[in-house]
C-alpha cells in the first residue's frame, strides 16, 4: 500500500503568515495587466544580473541561491522538502496565472479568440526546452493522462507482453492493468533493486525478460518510490535493438533533469511539471516521437483527430483553461533563465550531500543510489528503529521541514522521502541531519 498519509500539519496557514498571503493576493488582483508583465521583466532582469555576477560560481550556499528563493512565495519559515508531491510556482508564474485569468473574466471573447492561438507560443518553449519539436509535445493535465493515452492508443493484442519494473507508480501500473483486463495482454513485472547498484544490473534485468512476445517496456524515468533515475537512454537501445517501444514516466524530470529527448532516445515520455518546474497543476507534457506517432490512436476525439499530421491529434480536448498553459510556458522562462544545467547541477549537489552525510549514520539504509547518472533530486532512506512518520512529523514540528513517507508499508521500500530543489539550502539539510541524529539518540 502506498502512504499518502502524511504528518499531523501545522495549520499550514496560520497566523502572519496567512495575511501575507492575501495580502499578495489582493495587491495582485488590484494590479493591472500591464504592470504583472513589468512585475516578471524586473524578476528576469535580477536573475539576470546574478547570473553575471556568480558565472563561475558552481553552486555557492550564499547569495545566488538566497536571491533566487525570494522568487518564491513560502510562508514565512517553511522548508520545503517535498516537491515530489506538488512544488510550488515562483511569482512570475502566479502572475501570469492571474493577468490570464483576469483577461478571461473581463473579456471572455479573447478565451476563445485569442488564447487557443498562444497555446502554441508555450508548446513551441516546451519543445526547446527538452530538445523536440513543437510537432511531438502533446499538453495533457499531467503524468497519469499521458500514462493513459499511451496504454490506450497502442495496438496491442491478447498474450502480447509489456515490460514493467517492480517500481511503477499507480498512474504508470493502472493504464495497462485496464489493457490487461479488457484485451488480455500480459504484464510482466521486471525486479529493480534497493538501491540499483548499475546501469548494466537495470540493462540486465530488462534483458533477460524480454521475449517474442515484449511489445512494450513501460518503466519510471524518475522513480518515486526509491529516487532512482533510471537509465532510459540505455534501455531505449536495448528496446529499439528489439523492435519495443519505450515509454517513459518522467513526472519528477521536467525542472529537475536537464532533460533531451532526443539524446535519450525514447517512444514517448509523460511528465507532471507542476513538480519541479514550477508550473500550476493542471498541466502536463506528454511527448511523442514523430516516427511512432502513426502507431498510436488519439484516447479522446474532437475536430482535428483525423486531420492533424502531428502530435496535435492527441491534443484534441475540448476547451482548455489556458492561463494554465500559459503560466507553464512562465514557468519555463523562470528556469532557462536560471539555467536548466545550472538547476540540475544545484539540485545534484544537494541531494549528493544530503546522501553522503545519511550513509555516515549506520543505523540509515539508503534506497537511492550515490551515483549521479542514477540519482537526481528525490533522495529516499530508511532508519533503523525508527518509524518513517516519527521522523516526517518531528522535522515539521522541530523545524517547520516539509518531507513525506513513501514506499509500501508491507516492505523494504518504506521509508521516508526527501526533495532538495534549489529554494533548499545546506543548512536545512543539516537541520534534517540533525533531526535524524536526535530521533535516534531518544529511540524509544
Ligand atoms: C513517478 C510518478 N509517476 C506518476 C505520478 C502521477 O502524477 P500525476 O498525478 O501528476 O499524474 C507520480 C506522482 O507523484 C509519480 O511520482
Amino acid at each position: 500500500m502506498d502512504i499518502e498519509k502524511q504528518t499531523k500539519t501545522k495549520n499550514s496557514m496560520d497566523g502572519v503568515s496567512r495575511r501575507e498571503f492575501v495580502k499578495y493576493m489582493l495587491g495582485g488582483s488590484a494590479l493591472s495587466i500591464y504592470t504583472l508583465s513589468k512585475l516578471n521583466a524586473a524578476v528576469y532582469q535580477s536573475i539576470t544580473s546574478l547570473n553575471q555576477k556568480y558565472i563561475q560560481d558552481e553552486s555557492p550556499d550564499g547569495v545566488y541561491w538566497d536571491a533566487l528563493s525570494k522568487h518564491f512565495l513560502f510562508q514565512d519559515g517553511l522548508i520545503m522538502m517535498n516537491n515530489g508531491t506538488v512544488g510550488p510556482m515562483p511569482k512570475p508564474v502566479l502572475n501570469t496565472l492571474i493577468k490570464y485569468f483576469k483577461i478571461q473574466v473581463t473579456n471572455p471573447f479573447d478565451v476563445y479568440n485569442y488564447f487557443p492561438r498562444r497555446r502554441d507560443e508555450a508548446r513551441t518553449k516546451l519543445a526547446k526546452f527538452i530538445n523536440a519539436s513543437p510537432d511531438e509535445v502533446v499538453i495533457t493535465r499531467n503524468t497519469t493522462e499521458g500514462m493513459n493515452f499511451v496504454a490506450n492508443g497502442l495496438d496491442l493484442k491478447e498474450g502480447d507482453e509489456v515490460l514493467l519494473s517492480s517500481m511503477e507508480h499507480p498512474g504508470g501500473i493502472h493504464p495497462w492493468k485496464l489493457k490487461e483486463k479488457r484485451y488480455g495482454i500480459k504484464i510482466v513485472e521486471v525486479p529493480l533493486n534497493l538501491p540499483s547498484k548499475s546501469v548494466e544490473e537495470i540493462v540486465t534485468a530488462f534483458k533477460a525478460a524480454i521475449t517474442p512476445r515484449t511489445k512494450v517496456i513501460s518503466i519510471s524515468h524518475t522513480v518515486y518510490i526509491s529516487g532512482l533515475i533510471a537509465p532510459i537512454k540505455e534501455l531505449s537501445k536495448l528496446a529499439h535493438e528489439n523492435g519495443i517501444f519505450i515509454l517513459a514516466d518522467s513526472a519528477h524530470g521536467l525542472g529537475m533533469l536537464n532533460l533531451n529527448v532526443k539524446e535519450i532516445g525514447i517512444d514517448f515520455l509523460a511528465s507532471s511539471p507542476y513538480k519541479w518546474l514550477g508550473a500550476p497543476t493542471g498541466c502536463g507534457l506528454l511527448y511523442i516521437k514523430k516516427e511512432v506517432q502513426d502507431k498510436l490512436w488519439p484516447t479522446i476525439a474532437s475536430w482535428g483527430w483525423d486531420n492533424y499530421q502531428d502530435a496535435k491529434k492527441f491534443e484534441t480536448l475540448g476547451q482548455r483553461a489556458d492561463p494554465l498553459i500559459f503560466a507553464l510556458g512562465e514557468a519555463i522562462s523562470f528556469q532557462n533563465v536560471i539555467g536548466k544545467e545550472r538547476i540540475e547541477r544545484r539540485i545534484k549537489a544537494l541531494a549528493g550531500y544530503l546522501k553522503r552525510e545519511l550513509s555516515r549514520i549506520p543505523e540509515v539504509k539508503l534506497h537511492t543510489p550515490q551515483d549521479p547518472y542514477l540519482s537526481g533530486g528525490l533522495t529516499a532512506f530508511s532508519i533503523k528503529g525508527i518509524k518513517p512518520l516519527r521522523l516526517v512529523n518531528y522535522l515539521r514540528e522541530k523545524y517547520n521541514i516539509v518531507i513525506r513517507t513513501i514506499g509500501r508499508l508491507e516492505d523494504k521500500t518504506y521509508g521516508v522521502r526527501v526533495s532538495t530543489h534549489i529554494f533548499v539550502t545546506f543548512k536545512h539539510i543539516d537541520m534534517l541531519l540533525e533531526g535524524v541524529k536526535h530521533l535516534l539518540r531518544h529511540r524509544t
